[in-house]
């Protein structure tokens, strides 16, 4: 018996997250295991976030504050902006999902880069939108590209930066021409969930504030990476009044558990960790880097906390030769890796088997 499923789920693809550590250390016996495959924090998170959990977890029977008003409140006076255009998500991910209900009729056209992350596609399909899908252009987001491909059918437009998985980002003067092309009636989502890894001068300035500049954008930003609460899901998007509004009517009621708002709302308080962190990641890629140069490895330079790299050889044996040695790394496509930066000591050992591993 064939049971009615949606026609569009022949479409997707299910998300495929890294594997987890245990599955590795009993599939091939390994005591030892790094994961550098989901761009997570090797620093863990702030200790304050961890005795905000403990504490919290007193009061694990009772729902938690279904407007995370608390949390809200810590970011609007974190950055400075209004509550009302704070909305506090279980991770940035499921914003993405509310953003593609909230603005994607069937039919109607949604652009986004080749090379992207997968969540975009899989909520676009969701809603059977019609997915348009512009190539990078030299591993960064073609801008000029996705603006002609705007037509009176285009709703929302899918910015990742810096981009994952290729780490590349574009910069303020590109940020405002592509805005330029872009009719105020079609909605730019603007995803920085790796921001505090930048280190390039160029990237847009109070990026967070864009949504002011354009009441057409909203800016999505995520605890899951700086701040090391990916196991608890929580993200947080800016937006005007409008958009915050009407995603507000879909939004589920106690969307941001319990431990996950005291959590954040003790991280944003620690920002010595989010400090070590970069000054970690920012080391980490730099080792990366010259290390990558003597193999003679083709790298892109990164903006975030991971990079991306042709390996001169399929990437799907690569992963599985290098999980065999108790580093899981991510397959993209072709030849193509992608590496999380770790500690330094994580770091070294992803090398060492690199190296065995392409022989080099
Ligand atoms: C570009 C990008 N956006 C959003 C997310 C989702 O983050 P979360 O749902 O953990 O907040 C990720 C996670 O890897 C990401 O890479």
């Amino acid at each position: 018996m064939k049971l009615p499923f949606r026609k569009t789920l022949e479409n997707i693809t299910a998300y495929k997250p890294g594997k987890p550590i245990e599955d590795v250390q009993r599939e091939y016996g390994l005591e030892k295991v790094d994961k550098l495959a989901s761009n997570e924090n090797p620093l863990n998170c702030s200790p304050l976030a961890i005795q905000a959990v403990r504490e919290a977890a007193v009061n694990m029977s009772i729902y938690p504050d279904g407007n995370s008003t608390e949390l809200k409140k810590a970011i609007a006076d974190f950055y400075g902006v209004s509550e009302t255009e704070i909305m506090p998500t279980s991770g940035s991910d499921e914003m993405v999902s509310m953003l593609a209900e909230a603005f994607l009729d069937p039919g109607d056209e949604t652009i986004m880069p080749d090379i992207t992350f997968t969540s975009y596609i899989i909520a676009a399909r969701m809603v059977d939108s019609k997915v348009v899908i512009v190539p990078l252009k030299s591993f960064k987001l073609d801008l000029d590209g996705m603006a002609a491909a705007i037509t009176d059918k285009t709703k929302l437009i899918w910015l990742c930066n810096p981009n994952n998985p290729t780490g590349t980002m574009f910069t303020e003067d590109e940020l405002t021409a592509f805005m330029s092309k872009v009719p105020e009636n079609v909605v730019v989502v603007y995803d920085e969930a790796y921001v505090e890894f930048v280190t390039s001068p160029d990237y847009p300035k109070d990026s967070y504030k864009l949504y002011q500049k354009y009441p057409n954008m909203i800016v999505m930003r995520t605890f899951s990476k700086v701040y090391g609460l990916a196991g608890l899901r929580v993200g947080y998007s800016f937006a005007g009044r409008d958009i915050m509004e009407n995603i507000n009517k879909i939004r589920k009621a106690f969307n941001v558990n319990r431990l996950a708002q005291a959590a954040a709302i003790a991280a944003l308080k620690d920002q010595e960790f989010v400090k070590k962190v970069y000054a970690v990641n920012k080391e980490g890629k730099e080792y990366y880097y010259k290390c990558f140069e003597k193999m003679g490895l083709e790298y892109v330079p990164t903006q975030a906390n991971y990079i991306f790299l042709d390996a001169g050889m399929d990437c799907n044996k690569v992963f599985v030769d290098m999980q065999k040695r108790g580093v899981i790394i991510r397959p993209i496509k072709g030849n193509f890796i992608r590496i999380t930066i770790g500690t330094m000591e994580q770091n070294q050992r992803c090398i060492s088997q690199l190296k065995d591993v392409l022989g080099k």
